[in-house]
Formats: C-alpha cells, structure tokens, sequence
C-alpha cells in the first residue's frame, strides 16, 4: 500500500508539474496525449484506491493558478473544464451515456476546439467592463485593459444588455510566425507555440504589446443563457453572433452520432487549412433541458465532451545529441533536430528524457527520425526511419563524463538515470536554486532564471542561501538587462519576505531527491523541527505516513553530507523558520478512524476547517462519495453527493448534528 501511495504522489505530483507548466509558465512540457494518459492513470488509481484521493487532485481541479500580477476576480460560474477523448469509440460512448440518462435521441452542436486561453467577458448595459482568464476555474485574473486591445472583441453591444460570456483568445499562425521572425532577430527567445504566444502575450504588463500582436477571439459559451429565453446552445451562439462576436461552432446541428462522425472527418482535414490552431472538436448537447440531468464531474460538464485529433507527424534529421544537467545531477539527454515546422510552429530541439528511450528509439546521430506534435505540446521523437539510413549514421554513446563540470558520471538503479555527484557542478547549483526559489518553494517572484545563471556565473550565488546577500549586490542586478531600480528593489522585497516561509516549504525547498510537497508536509509533521529530521536515522524516517525505503535513505544521506548541515547551519543565521507546532491529534470516540466528507455550503465552519476538525479528532477526510465513507455532513444546496450519498445509504448529517456528536465523543 504504501508503494501505490507513493506511485500515487509521483504520479499526482508530475501531473501538478504538468500543470502549474501549462498554465502558469504557458509551455507544455508533455504532449496532449500524454498528459491525458496521465490523467486517467491518476483517475484509474483514485478508483481503486479512494483513500489515496486527496481534496485538490488534478482529476477535480481545473489547473491553473492566478498569479500576483493581476487582481483576482472570482467568477460567478466556475469555468470548467472538458473530458476529452481521442477515438470514435469513445464517442459512441458517449453518445450512448447521454440517451441512457435522457431516455431519447439528442441533438448535438458541432464546434472547433481552439487552442488558445479561455477568457470571461462580462458586460454590463451592452458594455465591456471586465475580462477574466480562468485561473484555477473559480478566481481568474483580471486582464480587462489587455483585452480591450483586441479588435475582434466589441467594446460595446447594440443590445444595452449585462451578459457574461467565454471563449478562447487564439494568436493567428500568421501573427505567430511574424512574431517569431520579429523576435529571432531581435535576439529574443521564440515562442514555442502559438498558444503559448497567447497567453504570454496576454499576461503581461504592457498594454501596447497586446495591441502590437492582433490576438483574436472566438466564443462558444453564454452564460446562463437561460435568463435570456433560450432554450438550445445552437441558439444561444446564433444570439451571441447577432450580438457581434465570432464563434467556434463550425456545423448547426448534427442529428446523431452518424452525421457527428462524418463532420468530424470533414473538419479534421480542413482544420489544417484555418489560421489558427485547432487541437480538436467539442461536441455539445444541444438542448439544455437536458443539462441538469446530464450533470458535471466536478471538472466538466457531462453534456459536452472534446474529441481530440491525434497528433500531426514530420520528418526531420538528428543532427546531433546534448546533455541537460538536472538538479539532482541527472542528464537528460536532447535530441538537435534540423528545424522542421511541426503544427504551426518550428522545432529545433527535442528532450530524450532519459537513456533507455534512445535504447527503445533505436536512435543514431544523422538518423531521419519522425518527431511528433499535437497542438500545444513539446516535440516529441516517435520513430526511427531504418530504411533510410544510408550507413553513415553514427552511435550515440552515452557520455562518461558531466557535460558541464566533466566529473565522471555514475549509474543509478537501471541504465536509466544517469548522475552527475558533483554538489558544485555549476548546472545542479542553477538547478538547486531555481527549485528554491520556484512557486511551490519560496516562491521569489522576479527571481528569474536569468538572474540565477548570471550571479551562479559571477560566482556570487554558490547556493541559495546566498540569495539572501544580494542585497549587497543591487547595482550588478539593476545593470542586468530589463532589471529597473523599481523591479530591483521588488526582488529583494520579495527575497526578504520570503524568510516567513513556513517549515515544511522550507523543507520542500531544499530539494532533496524523492522528497515532494506532500512528503515534506509529513515529515515536518511528524518530526517537529530541522534537529530531529537531521538526527533521525533511516528506520525513524521510514516510520513517517507513506516514507518508503528511498525516501527515508534519500533524506538520511542528504544531512549526512557535511555541506548541507552548513548550509541549515546558514539558514539558521538567514532567520528560516525551521520548526513546526506538531499536530496534536486528540482521540474522540465519535470521530476517530472514521471517514466524513462535507458537501454544501456550511453555516458556522468553512469545508476547509470542518476538514481540519475532523483531522484533529483522528478521522478521515475523504475527497468523493464512495461506500469507505462512513458520514456525508450536508450543508445548504448540497447537490449530487447528497444524492449520491443516499444511494449508497451512507449515513447523513447537518453542520449541527455533526457539532453535537462531536462534542459528544470528545466528553
Ligand atoms: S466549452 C462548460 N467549447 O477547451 C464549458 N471549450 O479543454 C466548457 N475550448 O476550458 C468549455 N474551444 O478553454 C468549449 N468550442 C469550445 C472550445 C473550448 C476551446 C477550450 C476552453 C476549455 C478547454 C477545455
């Protein structure tokens, strides 16, 4: 159990990488496909294993996160996301669950799926007064003044009406290419992807560039278009074109899953025609008086579903292979492509990820290889073209020594990973500091990382505590390029705040191999303070909640070596909060070892602290109905859990009768 727990974190914590990459660096570090894999993996073992679920897994969460650098707005309709699928089959499946739920034929609405950023408008008395991107799905941020730039949005309606709607902001291929040539001469980084451009573009600061990049708007969603007296979605985005917005739907309405298919065909050849980007197609229920019943996953509606085209495929050369370092050491060998315009958008450069898929690939420099790409996603090497070698391709031998600091490298585990155990070598120090200062760490806005190779280049950062003396270095950072006095002085506003981090951040922030967010939690947890982590020996770790033979090893080695005892030893000085209150768990004879889940909206606690309670008290909190659940406690609208809950005859309680038994129990 304890294996598939942690399987479960790896699994849960790449996909958060995944993520927090898409959505909040805007670049995709693993295709569609198969992040769409790892997805129904993650779902697969939720299934199997409910009392791994945690509240905010990626299988309930939309994704992303607002930053800081907008205000945030919270959307009054939560902007949800769409199941996805890749086949027909999994249509007809769809197809089928609806009529068993609605017990007749349904009409759908054929639309093109953008690839782009969803984006809220809300107008009030005909009028554009704000635009929200989703965020997490419940708080977006607020990119109005970006928005109005955009020309194919109307600032005002020939309705006076207030209505909120969404769609997608997409960058034509056109933009997209000019851009790139733009800025490949100006020495600028290119964008990967026109998605990518998109989002960067309209998430940044400077209104004139918005306006300088012709990003276009297509809509496919009115808000509670029922208040407007209409019955159908076909109507609703027949309202919304009259009312003066593009729209994504392609056909009216296909009458069943026959007329579906072959619109689907149709589309998928012609969408490589279009001037943007298309990863798909959504398919829409048309008439919403079957929404209700049809229901949502608490990501997606259930009368709705994208079905994806498979990734589009070129040829191209290996011209030669680099190594990354990591920041545990591991090389990560990269594939140097002769440039080939895969979807819209050049690549150069692939990651192998690891040894064995050049194994698997069967990979030789000169080799014509078949690199692959869905819409927004990082080119990936699917196939080796063996027919067309010519016999002058040559081996790719793995490297003896680390291509930044030439120590020799070492063999872990398998042929697999491949380790650089030099704690100076300069790409790890990069790499160690980039992970402390990153969102999930210290999070150091503004400590890009530009500045992490610069001042690791200049010798001035050996590891991250040194970014705590940079203060004495403000002239160097503000002669950086693009660093003004004002961003200057914010940096080090931030880097002196961010010593109020608590512990088990700090300790997530040290980077300890195989140690993620939730083990730090633990450990930190369990262990109480920075002394009795470093003293405790590999049985005492492996006694902490889901800390296996690894984990526990990767810890106990990691405080063993003598530099990173110097390094806590620094922190101390720094002032780092080093120690956590241990939770104290009380025993209550109502609460303990049972399992509860809160749904609805509560009078006297929020969901969150209720959690806390019953955590406290020894009890359970799980994340979805399932028969382990022992109470469902149901506060005001509760909706399909409670239903669910009584299905299952689970045994129900209101916010009060939870309190009584609860103090009950502790008596
Ligand atoms: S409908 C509840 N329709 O795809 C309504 N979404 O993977 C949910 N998207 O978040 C969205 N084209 O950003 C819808 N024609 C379309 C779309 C579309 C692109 C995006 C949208 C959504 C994401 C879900």
């Amino acid at each position: 159990m304890k294996d598939i727990a942690l399987i479960y974190e790896k699994l849960k914590k790449d996909i958060e990488k995944y993520n927090h990459h898409y959505y909040n660096l805007d670049e995709s570090l693993i295709t569609d496909f198969e992040y769409d894999m790892l997805l129904k993996e993650l779902e697969a073992l939720e299934n199997r294993y409910p009392e791994l679920k945690s509240e905010n897994t990626p299988t309930n969460t939309v994704g992303g996160v607002s930053s800081d650098k907008f205000s945030k707005v919270r959307h009054k309709v939560p902007m949800l996301s769409l199941s996805n699928t890749y086949n027909i089959d999994d249509l007809r499946a769809f197809d089928l669950r609806c009529k068993k739920i609605i017990e007749t034929d349904i009409e759908y609405v054929l639309e093109l799926k953008l690839d782009g950023l969803s984006i809220s408008l809300i107008y009030e008395k005909g009028r554009l007064v704000r635009a929200v991107t989703r965020g997490d799905g419940s708080v977006g941020e607020d990119v109005t003044e970006n928005v109005l730039q955009i020309l194919s949005i109307p600032k005002t309606l020939n309705e006076s009406i207030d209505l909120e709607v969404r769609g997608e902001i997409v960058l034509p291929l056109k933009e997209f290419e000019r851009i790139n040539i733009e800025r490949e001469e100006n020495g600028e980084v290119v964008f990967a992807n026109p998605r990518n451009a998109a989002a960067g573009t309209l998430r940044q600061l400077d209104k004139n560039i918005v306006k300088e990049r012709n990003l276009d708007c297509y809509l496919y969603y009115l808000v509670n278009a029922e208040n407007y007296g209409i019955k159908t979605h076909l109507e609703s985005i027949t309202y919304i074109e009259k009312l003066g917005f593009k729209t994504t739907r392609v056909f009216n309405v296909c009458k069943n899953i026959e007329e579906l298919e072959k619109e689907i065909d149709y589309w998928d050849s012609k969408r490589k025609k279009l001037d943007y980007e298309t990863d798909g197609l959504v398919i829409k229920v048309n008439d919403f008086k079957y929404y209700e019943k049809l229901g949502y996953t608490a990501k997606s509606p259930r009368w709705a579903i994208a079905y994806k085209f498979k990734a589009e495929q070129k040829e191209t050369k290996l011209l030669d292979i680099t190594y990354q370092v990591g920041r545990t050491g591991v090389i990560t060998p990269v594939a140097e492509l002769k440039a080939v315009n895969v979807s819209g958008s050049i690549v150069r450069r692939a990651s192998l990820h690891n040894f064995d898929e050049i194994d698997r690939l069967g990979l030789k420099i000169g080799d014509t290889v078949i690199v692959e790409k869905a819409a927004e996603i990082i080119p990936q090497i699917v196939k080796v073209e063996l027919e067309k070698r010519n016999g002058m391709e040559k081996d790719i031998l793995i490297p003896l020594n680390c291509p930044s600091c030439d120590s020799t490298l070492t063999r872990e585990d398998t042929l697999v990973a491949l380790k650089c155990k030099n704690s100076h070598c300069i790409e790890k120090v990069k790499r160690r500091i980039e992970y402390f200062v990153s969102r999930d760490a210290l999070n150091i806005q503004g400590m890009g990382n530009k500045i992490i190779e610069k001042f690791v280049d200049l010798d001035i950062l050996k590891d991250f505590t040194d970014i705590y003396s940079l203060k004495n270095y403000r002239s160097e950072l503000i002669s950086l390029e693009k660093m003004g006095e004002k961003s200057v002085e914010k940096l080090l506003d931030n880097i002196e705040k961010s010593k109020d981090t608590s512990f088990d951040k700090v300790f997530y922030a040290l980077g300890i191999e195989f140690v993620g967010k939730t083990t730090s939690r633990i450990i930190v947890n369990e262990l109480g303070n920075i002394e009795n982590i470093i003293n405790s020996d590999v049985e005492r770790l492996k006694l902490c909640e889901g800390v296996g033979e690894k984990v526990a090893f990767s810890i106990f080695n990691f405080f063993k070596g003598e530099e990173n005892i110097k390094i806590i030893e620094k922190m101390k000085k720094i002032g780092f909060t080093l120690s956590k209150e241990k939770e104290v768990i009380t025993n209550n004879s109502f609460i303990t070892n049972k399992s509860f889940l809160a749904t609805g909206k509560l009078e006297q606690y929020s969901r969150d602290e209720i959690k806390e309670i019953i955590l406290k008290n020894g009890g359970k909190y799980l994340s979805s109905i399932s028969k382990n659940l022992d109470y469902l406690i149901v506060g005001e609208k509760a909706g399909s859990k409670l239903q669910k809950a009584k299905d299952l005859g689970i045994d129900i309680l209101n916010e009060n009768e939870f309190l009584e038994k609860l103090k009950k129990g502790s008596e």
